[in-house]
């Protein structure tokens, strides 16, 4: 017998569905998004896949089921669509680590460098830089760039540590980070190793240099799950936000998934991103019902963060629209 949560959950799902067909409007949710709401998104991706998608898509209103800086990246590319953000106060602490006003002077003390952010900044952050990257194309992206100058690079500094070590490239790091991903303790995950000696571990580049080190994997959400598709292993402890492990387990129902433990995790050994899961259902309800919170950018600085978003989905090779 299904219990009145579960009920609630069925109407809530059922009322999001039929509100997005009524308004023409498409979900675009984070693969951190609780299950409930990764089943009404149309689309689940990583940071790349949602701003591909925003940037094409043809509904009147985009909903971002994920953080401000994902819908904001919406709007900066796909401006003529309503893009509404269920609640506005799910931020990033590595976008709240990186204020526009400290970042233009980090700027003006390195003339001439070029200025590569990675996807997890603000939209005026976005406009001071010549190119964004995300984890799945931040490589690609520092291979791009012909400056003989270091690259300053910004928010995170455990991506920029690793791009540094996987390009050698010079790089001038800004000193950001996330606080799922620095919240993984390193006993923890070597004690979980000794329970589970045939897992291999898996990781996201946003983690501390320590935790990369032990990685048989490091990449974005998507590659992760990429990863565990076409690896022949069985068993996988996985760093990253545990949201991640519904879409993973989907893909490979055959396999054992175990999130990585963090330093402070005593009861469900797995780590949760507190603004990624400000999201529910109940707010997704009520954002298309009112059609608000609505995503804003000024034009003057959405014109040159499009310009630097542009440029990674050049270097991407994705199909842009407009
Ligand atoms: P990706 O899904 O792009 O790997 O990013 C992870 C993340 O922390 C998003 O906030
Ligand atoms: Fe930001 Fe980390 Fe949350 Fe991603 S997981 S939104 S990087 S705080």
């Amino acid at each position: 017998m299904s219990s009145a949560r579960e009920i609630e959950i069925k109407k809530l799902m059922d009322s999001i569905l039929r509100l997005k067909w009524q308004k023409n409007a498409t979900i675009i949710a984070h693969y951190y998004q609780t299950p409930e709401i990764q089943e009404v998104a149309d689309v689940v991706g990583d940071s790349l896949q949602m701003a591909q998608h925003a940037a094409q898509s043809q509904a009147d209103i985009i909903v971002v089921a994920g953080v401000y800086f994902m819908a904001e990246t919406a709007k900066i590319l796909n401006p003529s669509r309503k893009v509404l953000l269920p609640d506005t106060d799910a931020g990033c602490s590595l976008a709240d680590s990186c204020p526009p006003d400290q970042f233009k002077k980090f700027i003006e003390a390195h003339p001439g460098s070029p200025v590569v952010t990675y996807v997890n900044c603000s939209a005026e952050i976005k406009a001071m830089s010549d190119i964004v990257c995300t984890s799945s194309n931040a490589e690609k992206v520092i291979n791009s760039i012909e400056s003989d100058k270091p690259i300053i690079f910004a928010p995170d500094l455990n991506l920029g540590k690793y791009l540094i070590q996987q390009t050698g490239r010079e790089m001038i790091l800004w000193d950001g980070s996330c606080v799922v991903h620095e919240n993984f303790s390193i006993d923890k995950i070597l004690d979980l190793h000794t329970a589970y000696p045939d897992a291999k571990f898996i990781a996201h580049p946003e983690s501390q240099p320590h935790i990369l080190r032990i990685a048989s994997y490091v990449g974005s959400t998507k590659g992760m799950i990429d990863f565990v598709k076409r690896d022949h292993h069985q068993q996988y402890i996985v760093a990253t936000e545990a949201g991640i492990l519904y879409q993973m387990q989907k893909e490979v129902p055959h396999k054992v998934l175990i999130p990585a433990p963090a330093f402070e995790d005593n009861t469900c050994a797995c780590s949760e991103c507190p603004y990624m899961k400000m999201n529910t259902l109940e707010k997704l309800e009520l954002c298309l019902i009112d059609e608000t919170p609505e995503i804003s950018v000024p034009e003057n600085i959405r014109k040159k963060a499009a310009a630097a978003l542009r440029a990674m989905l050049d270097v991407t090779g994705i199909q842009q629209s407009s």
